[in-house]
């Protein structure tokens, strides 16, 4: 089943309006809705006593209704009797100061305290609705992340450290404590990264990121063998923040949960309008947590914010946003939140239906969705994904240069998005997969800036080369070892064999400074080649490789900026500079057409075509981003599901309008 409905909140409303709220969500087509992951106070109201009654008579109300239900576990955001028990409970920020009570995700992961309030209530919670045959599923916490700097943490830190270096000699070497003097000569003189004044060791800091991460990830661990233990036949999910969030690694994180979910906020209260290539890297992110479909367990459905309100969504935009959800792989949808909160931090998140509770426009739109995923639902759902591009992410990259970009302007993220988006510019599937994954069945991989190379890692590309795939690495790679250590190498060290190249010389580019290039890919017309450095400029000297494209101003005039190594038994292009997104767009362009690549469909600019599969049949889904009508071209005649009409020819997108093809 298709499964579509909304974050609702019972204990924030008078239980006599629940069944009205029942009614419209089933007159809305909802048959799931999540529940409980903030009601510990009304659950737990003084430790030891619990009071299910409430909870049990709005799952009855919903149930009534055909709205099964999905369970959180309220553990983000632990009541006030609970916390003022000891200060330690408390998280201590990286400035050193403890948190006090007053927002959410205030709990030190690590407080064994913490372990044994946990066990208790999802205990509870498992036992009463583990075998409850409108319990559906469930999800873990909420949200995780917020790193902890307090002494439990920072003794947890020592023995992670213990097991994963063995001896301190080891340890010493790996993060070259001879630096500064930091030589330790005991495991507890080891430091939490703390505000100290400016860098810590980089070793340090890295293995404190993948710390907290692994904190998590054990965290988390605990509830999921209470729920396997009392919930055999409940699959078992946390909702995760997209490619957006960078604190955890999130292909960890994923690995135990049975599937995965994700919060999909298009417009946040910084921007000033959606991203359709960036809410696109976020479902295809979370797709390729487990390379397998995903819920979104919160779709955006008003305006965000807490202190201040992000842009309204505009009529059309929760359609389209639900549609191109789907279309990346989403096999269900779950609206934040129902009803907007009158009390709280979050007065103006709204929901689906306005302070007042009386449907209005959102409601509308959102029960036209609702109509439409009752007729083409079971279409859609469990359709596959299939992308000849991979792009790899890698966290240890990415918390690497969190904590030294090398030049202030660098973001890895920003990077990672520009090439996605040079693809899906161009309607190109693409899979995002961590390093260790299995390459070979792609036609193309981008793995911009893998700076973070273990000797596995970079083994994996060469066999990927030498297997006749097209990889495309850039400036910054194969900078660090695993322990956050500068290479004792030529760069892009480990994997300079596999581009053919070595960087002779290298310098930053300081603020707005753009250097053009005179691009020669091969096969490519001079004014198809556009694009400037910027932020970094490698000098590189080819070993195997072909230079394919030179500096054509400043210090570094003439010399190789591009190189292309066909020697390796595939091809590799390694782009010096991070650039500009000209010159991504000018790379992937050359990459897709080198590789042969597939689009899904030619499309104006502003409207997205992505494809699902249901075994050889294609679903093109067609998304207007705009805000006006849009032609797209269908080459042959081909039904269009959500009108159930023929289509060929040309076909007409209403502003921010979807259609889905089938056939075509
Ligand atoms: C999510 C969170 C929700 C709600 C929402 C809007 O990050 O999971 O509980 O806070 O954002 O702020």
């Amino acid at each position: 089943m298709f499964y579509f409905g909304a974050d609702y909140y019972p204990e924030h409303w008078p239980e006599e309006r629940w069944p009205e709220d029942a009614r419209l969500m089933a007159e809305a087509g909802f048959n799931v809705v999540r529940l409980a992951e903030f009601a510990w106070s009304k659950m737990e109201p003084e430790e030891g006593r619990y009071d299910f009654g409430w909870l049990d008579r709005a799952i009855d109300v919903l149930s009534d209704h055909g709205i099964r239900v999905v369970l959180g576990t309220p553990t983000a955001s632990p009541p006030p009797w609970l916390m003022t028990r000891s200060e330690g409970l408390f998280i201590v920020r990286q400035d050193g100061r403890r948190a006090t009570y007053g927002n959410r995700r205030e709990y030190c992961p690590n407080n064994p305290l913490y372990y044994g309030d946990s066990r208790h209530i999802v205990t509870e919670m498992a036992s009463r609705y583990g075998d409850h045959p409108a319990v559906i599923a469930w999800q873990i916490d909420n949200e995780f992340g917020a790193s902890c700097y307090c002494s439990i943490c920072r003794a947890s830190f020592q023995n992670w450290l213990r097991e994963r270096y063995g001896t301190l000699d080891v340890l010493n070497a790996a993060w070259g404590t001879a630096f500064w003097s930091h030589v330790y000569t005991h495991w507890s003189q080891i430091p939490v990264p703390v505000i100290t004044g400016r860098t810590p060791n980089p070793g340090l800091d890295l293995d404190y990121r993948r710390f907290m991460s692994d904190t998590y990830v054990r965290y988390q661990q605990q509830q999921l063998d209470i729920l396997r233990a009392l919930c055999p036949d409940q699959p078992i999910t946390h909702n995760l923040m997209g490619f957006r969030y960078d604190g955890l690694n999130y292909f960890d994180l994923a690995r135990p949960l049975d599937f995965v979910v994700w919060d999909n906020y298009p417009v946040l209260w910084f921007d000033a309008e959606a991203d359709p290539a960036a809410v696109a890297l976020g479902h295809d992110a979370m797709r390729g947590l487990k390379q397998q479909n995903f819920w979104v367990m919160e779709q955006q459905s008003g305006a965000g914010g807490w202190e201040a309100m992000g842009p309204m969504p505009c009529p059309g935009q929760l359609r389209l946003w639900t549609y191109q959800a789907i279309a990346h792989g989403a096999d269900a949808i779950v609206y934040f939140r129902w009803r907007t909160a009158r009390y709280g931090t979050e007065q103006y998140w709204h929901g689906i239906l306005d302070h007042h509770g009386q449907p209005g426009r959102r409601y509308e739109e959102v029960k036209a969705v609702g109509a439409e995923l009752a007729r083409i639902g079971d279409e859609v759902l469990a359709a596959q994904s299939h992308s000849q591009v991979a792009m790899v992410l890698s966290y240890d990259s990415r918390f690497s240069l969190q904590g030294q970009p090398g030049h202030s302007d660098f973001s890895y993220p920003a990077l990672f998005g520009s090439y996605y988006e040079a693809l899906h510019r161009r309607n190109i599937s693409v899979d995002i997969v961590p390093p260790s994954a299995d390459l070979g069945a792609y036609r193309l991989v981008l793995a911009p800036a893998l700076h973070v190379v273990g000797q596995a890692e970079a083994d994996n590309l060469r066999t990927y080369v030498a297997g006749g795939g097209t990889l495309l690495l850039t400036a910054r790679s194969g900078v660090k070892d695993e322990a956050n250590a500068i290479v004792n190498m030529r760069l892009p060290g480990l994997l300079a064999d596999i581009c053919g190249v070595e960087v002779a010389d290298y310098a930053l580019l300081p603020g707005d400074t753009a250097v053009p290039l005179r691009i020669e890919l091969p096969g490519t017309a001079e004014s198809e080649q556009g694009g400037e450095a910027q932020l970094w400029s490698d000098v590189l000297a080819p070993t195997t490789a072909q230079t394919v494209g030179r500096y054509a101003g400043e210090t570094y005039a003439g010399e190789p900026a591009i190189t292309l190594n066909t020697a390796n038994g595939g091809r590799t292009l390694y782009v010096g500079t991070i650039g500009d997104s000209a010159l991504h767009d000018t790379v992937v362009g050359w990459l897709v057409d080198a590789a042969d690549v597939r689009a899904s469909a030619p499309t104006p600019a502003g409207v997205e075509a992505t494809e699902r599969w249901k075994d050889d049949r294609r679903l093109l889904f067609l998304m207007n981003h705009t805000a006006e009508a849009q032609t797209v071209k269908v080459p042959r005649p081909a039904t269009e599901l959500i009108t159930g009409e023929q289509v060929g020819g040309e076909l007409t997108l209403a502003p921010y309008g979807v259609a889905v093809v089938r056939g075509a």
